[in-house]
């Protein structure tokens, strides 16, 4: 497995990828790899096959998180994430230094953003003004560094990935964007680099969030004509609360292709959530 570290490494290496026609499958991740992470790198390998190669890149973005976030405490650790690239089967690593991306101190000779204005107004978009902003950019570098055939994105982050398609239908990238399943802990809990700030009191609270979909989910199956969106969402919050360590950020139920909310629950409607478990933000969302 290569590694590689400056923009220029990288971006020579996929230009001759691409003039050997070899397919080149992404997985953009923050590191603190999981299983969740490694799935999508199998379904890379997968759409790319053996004469492929599929790269993944360990960058912690400063520009998408807000003032608020976890910037500096995002946990990290590089060994760790190599050995899991490498068990993977993982072709090269790309793993940027801040000064490589965003030349300049604090940012500073950077000035161009990639907007997206729809489907990231929502939701995540909500909490977080300026995240999704960091996120289409900083992927859309990505790109052009890593110039990928399909990049693979967990269904964990819905949103985020939703908002990504629409950049590259909007913006013209020769990318695929192929989204993963979300992988669960035994107990439901959606994987998640940040379920390590959970205490073990508060990490037996975050299942809260996989049984509140499951509630919802029991709840819209067994209504014949669907339930109102406010009366579900009011329900649900009292289940969430119930909790000790639990604090609602949203409850939205979406059209699943448009990400507009719907007033009334059925079959098919998409639920996602945010809660706070102590100080941890925990997301997660389903079919219903
Ligand atoms: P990160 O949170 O590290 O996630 C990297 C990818 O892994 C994302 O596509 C995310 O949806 C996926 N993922 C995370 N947990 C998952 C799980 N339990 N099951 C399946 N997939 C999971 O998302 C980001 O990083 C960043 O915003 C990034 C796209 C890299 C841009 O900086």
């Amino acid at each position: 497995m290569r590694i590689v570290r400056s923009v220029a490494a990288m971006q020579r290496q996929a230009i001759r990828w691409k003039v050997d026609r070899v397919p080149v499958g992404f997985v953009p991740t923050m590191g603190y790899l999981h299983a969740g992470h490694v799935s999508l790198m199998s379904r890379a390998r997968q759409r790319v096959g053996q004469r492929g190669k599929v790269v993944v890149s360990v960058y912690v973005n400063p520009t998408q998180f807000g003032p608020q976030d976890d910037l500096s405490r995002y946990p990290r650790n590089f060994a760790r994430d190599r050995g899991m690239c490498r068990d993977a089967g993982v072709d090269a690593l790309f793993v940027p230094s801040d000064r490589e991306m965003y030349p300049g101190r604090d940012l500073g000779n950077h000035s161009t953003y990639v907007v997206e204005e729809v489907l990231s107004r929502p939701m995540e978009g909500g909490s977080r003004p300026t995240h999704f902003r960091g996120v289409t950019t900083v992927v859309a570098k990505l790109f052009n560094i890593v110039l990928p055939d399909i990049a693979v994105f967990g269904a964990k982050d819905f949103q985020q990935a939703a908002v990504i398609r629409r950049m590259v239908d909007d913006l013209n990238f020769p990318v695929k964007i192929v989204m993963g399943a979300i992988h669960r802990e035994p107990d439901g809990l959606a994987m998640s680099s940040r379920n390590q700030y959970l205490s073990s009191e508060d990490r037996k609270q975050a299942t809260v969030l996989w049984e509140a979909i499951q509630t919802a989910r029991q709840i819209v199956r067994a209504s014949e004509t669907g339930i109102a969106a406010r009366r579900l969402k009011t329900a649900l919050e009292k289940f969430i609360q119930r909790q000790p360590s639990a604090r609602v950020d949203y409850v939205e139920f979406f059209d699943p292709k448009t990400l507009q909310p719907v007033s009334k629950v059925v079959r098919g409607v998409h639920m996602a959530l945010a809660v706070f478990i102590g100080k941890t933000r925990l997301i997660d969302n389903s079919p219903l």
